[in-house]
């Protein structure tokens, strides 16, 4: 495989918002989204891990991707003095990066394997660079696949709507998407009347990043402020509400984006089902319950105001975890490259990952 190609958009996989060039990574500056595309490149870990604390790149596979990225150009760029010791400062400073998606510290344990085998300073460039190529080829074959096993169980035979949160689409992986990818499979397969997709405070990732990136594929979407969702579910026309995740624990937990929990209370009340997309680089079974997951909390000027403009009184208190955690109990499948969970618990779970 060659060290500088990595997935392009040959395929209808969606935006691309991550590109490698072998000494450097390029990456869609999402915090700009819809209003402009501008790429930031890269050329040191300190910058990549910099970019996934600002939000430039999110959305847990996007952020595992990046930082596999980022050790490569660690090795790259190593001053050729303590080439090892700088790769793991490099290693340490991504890991620190945000805490709550573990596809981050997946990623970076298996560069980590990497680059323990490596003899040379020029071995360890070649050979993370192929690994971190790798990480971000095979995301999105599991995206692919996850699309597969959902449309299998789905079995659905005339269209109908679903409802998502927050941004899991090729914005946020490497490329297709978790739930949007299942989504984008059933507009593929014509068994899709409309994607609801909710706003998502505070950071408006379901507004400036899925609602822009359904419309620019051709997919249909009706973008809703949060608070609409029972209204949406009530009215009958939406089977499933389908969302991605930052962790998955032994039990079936998930961790995704702040008001996740609450639309599978939702759904639960609606008798509409509530279904979990997430590649097994998201689940973390060293993590017995939802309990033992490290919410990220943000700046409360996240809640405060909408690029600059003060939307509260200034200085006003501010609560701003950006995940919470769904319990198994409400989730009706879990679904990952390997296979679907159904009715999530911890048999579910071992038998899928030991
Ligand atoms: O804070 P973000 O934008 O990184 O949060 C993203 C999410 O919560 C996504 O739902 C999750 O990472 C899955 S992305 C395929």
């Amino acid at each position: 495989m060659s060290t500088s190609s990595a997935p392009s958009a040959q395929r209808a996989i969606g935006t691309v918002a991550i590109r490698w060039h072998g000494s450097s990574l390029e990456l869609l500056d999402q915090r700009l989204l819809p209003a402009e595309e501008h790429w930031i490149t890269l050329e040191g870990a300190s910058g990549v891990a910099q970019c996934i604390s600002d939000m430039v790149v999110r959305g847990a596979p996007a952020i595992g991707i990046s930082a596999a990225y980022g050790v490569a150009l660690a090795a790259r760029h190593a001053g050729g003095g303590d080439w090892q010791a700088e790769i793991r400062q490099a290693i340490r400073e991504l890991a620190a990066s945000r805490p709550t998606a573990v596809n981050l510290f997946w990623a970076l344990q298996i560069m980590e394997a990497e680059f323990h085998g490596c003899h040379s300073l020029d071995e360890a460039v070649k050979r993370l660079a192929a690994k971190a190529v790798q990480i971000h080829r095979e995301d999105l074959a599991a995206n692919l696949a996850m699309a597969d096993h959902a449309l299998e169980f789905i079995a659905a035979e005339t269209p109908f709507s679903v409802l998502t949160h927050c941004n899991t689409g090729a914005l946020a992986t490497g490329g297709y998407g978790t739930a949007l990818g299942v989504i984008r499979r059933l507009h593929e397969q014509k068994l899709l009347n409309r994607v609801y997709a909710d706003e998502t405070r505070p950071w408006l990732q379901g507004s400036r990043l899925t609602a822009w990136e359904l419309a620019r594929d051709g997919i249909p979407v009706t973008l809703n402020a949060d608070g609409a969702a029972a209204a949406i579910l009530a009215r009958g026309d939406v089977k499933w509400v389908v969302v991605g995740a930052d962790r998955i624990t032994a039990n079936g937990d998930v961790a995704n984006k702040i008001g996740t929990y609450s639309l599978a209370v939702l759904a639960r009340h609606h008798r509409v089902g509530f279904m979990v997309v997430a590649p097994s680089s998201t689940v973390d079974m060293s993590l017995a319950t939802g309990e033992d997951i490290p919410i990220e909390e943000r700046e409360g000027s996240e809640v405060r105001q909408i690029r600059g403009v003060p939307i509260a009184p200034e200085g006003v208190q501010v609560f701003n975890p950006v995940f919470d955690v769904t319990p198994a109990s409400l989730i009706d499948a879990i679904v990952t490259e390997r296979g679907v969970v159904h009715n999530p618990n911890i048999t579910g779970m071992r038998a899928l990952f030991g």
